[in-house]
């Protein structure tokens, strides 16, 4: 059996899936007469109450445009140290918009509004950079799956308003953040000027991505999806999963939940390793006390039993848990972690 956990992004389409992909009427989405990606961008605009949606190949692609949309070049953003769009976006931040990010110190990826607004440059200082915009990222992934406190979302966008600065979600899982806090995404969607999520991540699908925002602000999205290269055409295909997972996805994310604890509770008795970040959601997050195993040695023994994992840097591992990842292969993944040794 083979196990991968690397992360919610391997997963293959399912049956259902490829049968509502295989029924999609499609046409020219770079014309926007594709109905089945227009039908999937009034969903996803409809379930988070805001006024428009834009269907992108990837995740990346949705922040790098919102970052476009709110920003000057010379503008500085501000962002946790952790942030995906800082970290693992190849620079686009600098590439795309031209833009420099203050990062900040927070706690598993999440900031406090206090954090935030005492990064703000004065706007009249013109030696400094002139802040325009703040991103977060929720469920966060360098954090280990943690999610966020919403009062605490909503300081940050009163700091936003008293500083004429938008507010962008990373929202690659925001979805496991709903299921894991019974939240409404419409609350999401007041709060936020652009909100991007993820359909190729715990949802199951095989590509894809969407970006939410204003009239206004998707309008200008469209001409920089173009610019970006990111204009497709019979995408209607891609975007019939997305109607897949929307009906079908959401709420078994629970299940992906439960199971990245069990391991956790597992890997927190084994005594070769050193420490279990908080598991909130499908990210487990974890260190070996190299004096009894190194890590090496844990990820071949995993290896040899056909499990892969990820390293993240710095001592620490990352397993994912997803909709591929069967009741088998736990019960299987569970008895290996014990033999290991
Ligand atoms: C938090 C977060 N944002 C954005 C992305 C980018 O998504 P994509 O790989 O589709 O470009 C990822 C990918 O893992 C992510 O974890």
């Amino acid at each position: 059996m083979i196990i991968n956990l690397i992360s919610d992004t391997v997963t293959r389409p399912s049956a259902g899936m490829l049968e509502a992909m295989m029924a999609a009427k499609v046409g020219d989405d770079v014309f926007k007469n594709d109905p089945t990606v227009n039908a999937l961008e009034a969903k996803v605009a409809d379930y988070f109450g805001m006024e428009a949606a834009l269907f992108f190949p990837s995740g990346t692609m949705t922040n790098q445009t919102a970052i476009k949309i709110h920003t000057q070049p010379g503008d500085q953003l501000i962002c946790d140290k952790y942030a995906h769009i800082y970290n693992y976006e190849g620079g686009g931040v600098s590439f795309n918009s031209g833009v420099s990010c203050k990062l900040v110190d927070g706690e598993r990826g999440m900031m406090t509004a206090k954090q935030v607004e005492a990064s703000i440059n004065p706007p009249d200082f013109y030696h400094s950079p002139l802040t325009t915009l703040v991103c977060i990222e929720n469920t966060t992934n360098k954090g280990g799956g943690a999610c966020w406190d919403f009062e605490e979302l909503k300081k940050i966008r009163k700091v936003c308003d008293e500083h004429h600065l938008k507010y962008h979600l990373d929202g690659a899982r925001l979805w496991n953040a709903l299921v894991k806090k019974g939240e409404d995404p419409k609350a999401y969607g007041q709060l936020f000027d652009t909100i991007s999520v993820c359909l190729s991540k715990g949802m199951g699908c095989p590509v894809g991505s969407v970006l939410l925002g204003s009239k206004a602000d998707i309008d200008k999205a469209l001409r920089i999806r173009k610019v970006f290269g990111g204009g497709m055409r019979q995408s209607g295909f891609l975007a019939a999963a997305g109607i897949y997972a929307l009906a079908n996805n959401i709420e078994r994310l629970a299940e992906d939940h439960k199971k990245a604890e069990e391991i956790g509770e597992l890997l927190g008795s084994l005594d070769f390793i050193k420490k279990v970040e908080p598991i909130e959601t499908n990210i487990i997050i974890f260190e070996i006390d190299e004096e009894k195993m190194s890590s090496e040695e844990f990820l071949a023994q995993l290896t040899q039993n056909k499990v892969s994992i990820i390293g993240m840097g710095q001592g620490k591992l990352r397993i994912v848990t997803h909709l591929d990842y069967t009741d088998e292969m736990h019960a299987h993944f569970l008895k290996i972690l014990k033999t290991i040794g």
